[in-house]
């Protein structure tokens, strides 16, 4: 068997070599993301293995046809940047590791919202320049006096969900499809107005498909409550950026923290063109005391790496040797 694997990094790469001596396959690996334009290297593979934010469109299906690569096995969760349509025109199959830690994302969501509620980035900065700011100017909320409201309660919104109210917060939670099994302190509502009307934070868990653009637009940012926060893990599309930032500066809002860019794939551009992001955006957030954005991170711990290897192999290989992916997408 072989598989080509793109965008890969430095931790991938060692469970990659890792599994293609256990479970003996041939092994071709790149940095690079995958494109109709570098795919040949994957000629005479079985299938692909990929994780990028940028898109798989029909030039890449196109080619993969004829290259007579029928699989893509995705290593993430998130879907949003496939053309279904096309893929399906080319009969080409997708599957994804649909929970490789879910965790990892919610630990870090958990980690964000208490640097937003103790002001830790203006502390640092004041810290950097070289002055002692005054605990007056300083002063934080604590987390188990809040009220979080989480959309999105699939692996990884519920594990959020959890790990905030075992700290002692209140949770309230919107969902399409709400859990069946949900326990008591899971209190949902029956629409995203009503959540959001009642919460002092907010945390994104949502896919970023189509039809979930702008779910927080200016009318829904408006409705929460003075002085909340907003955490987007999910996709930057989710949110009408420019209502965020407006929410932002006239302080309506107290924060936010951003790991999901709506204008990642210029940033991304811009960095790997070897520049420093000029986005204006992102330059109007990254300069608020009260905004953290990180680099769409929140994933990456050893143990989703693992996962997220492991498991998009054994998609790969229960296609071969069954027909079908254990994760398929459609
Ligand atoms: P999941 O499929 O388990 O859960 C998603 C939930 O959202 C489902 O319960 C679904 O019913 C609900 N939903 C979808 N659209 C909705 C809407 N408009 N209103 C209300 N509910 C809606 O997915 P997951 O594993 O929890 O992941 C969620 C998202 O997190 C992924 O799609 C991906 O975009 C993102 N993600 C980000 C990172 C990161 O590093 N920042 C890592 C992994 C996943
Ligand atoms: C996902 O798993 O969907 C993520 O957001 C991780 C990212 C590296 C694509």
């Amino acid at each position: 068997m072989k598989i080509t694997a793109f965008g890969v990094n430095k931790e991938e790469k060692y469970y990659f070599e890792k599994l293609a001596q256990t479970k003996n396959f041939e092994l071709v690996q790149t940095p690079e993301w995958v494109t109709a334009d570098n795919i040949e290297l994957a000629a005479g593979s079985d299938a692909i293995s990929t994780m990028q934010t940028g898109a798989y469109d029909e030039p890449l299906f196109k080619k993969m046809a004829d290259l007579q690569i029928p699989l893509l096995a995705l290593r993430n969760v998130g879907t949003d940047n496939i053309d279904f349509a096309a893929a399906r025109k080319y009969n080409i199959q997708i599957s994804n590791v649909p929970s490789y830690s879910p965790a990892t994302i919610a630990e870090f969501v958990v980690m964000t919202m208490l640097r937003l509620l103790r002001k830790t980035k203006e502390m640092d900065r004041a810290i950097e320049a070289g002055q002692l700011v005054s605990a007056q100017k300083m002063t934080g909320r604590t987390l188990r006096d809040e009220t979080v409201g989480v959309i999105g309660t699939g692996h990884i919104g519920f594990t959020t969900a959890e790990l905030l109210h075992n700290m002692g917060a209140k949770i309230i939670a919107f969902d399409a499809f709400p859990k069946k099994d949900a326990p008591d302190w899971l209190q949902y509502v029956d629409s995203l107005e009503d959540l959001l009307k009642q919460v002092s934070l907010v945390t994104l868990h949502v896919p970023g498909l189509k039809e979930n653009d702008h779910l927080l637009n200016a009318d829904r940012l408006a409705l929460l409550p003075q002085d909340a926060i907003v955490v987007n893990t999910g996709r930057g599309n989710l949110i009408d950026t420019d209502a965020l930032i407006a929410e932002l500066q006239t302080k309506h809002l107290a924060g936010a923290g951003i790991d999901t860019f709506e204008y990642e794939a210029d940033i991304e551009r811009e960095i790997q063109s070897g520049e420093q992001p000029q986005e204006s955006h992102y330059l109007a957030l990254q300069e608020m005391d009260n905004v953290i954005i990180t680099p769409h991170i929140a994933y990456h711990s050893m143990k989703a790496v693992e996962n997220m290897v492991g498991i998009s192999v054994d998609n790969i290989f229960s296609y071969v040797e069954q027909g079908t992916t254990i994760n398929p997408v459609k």
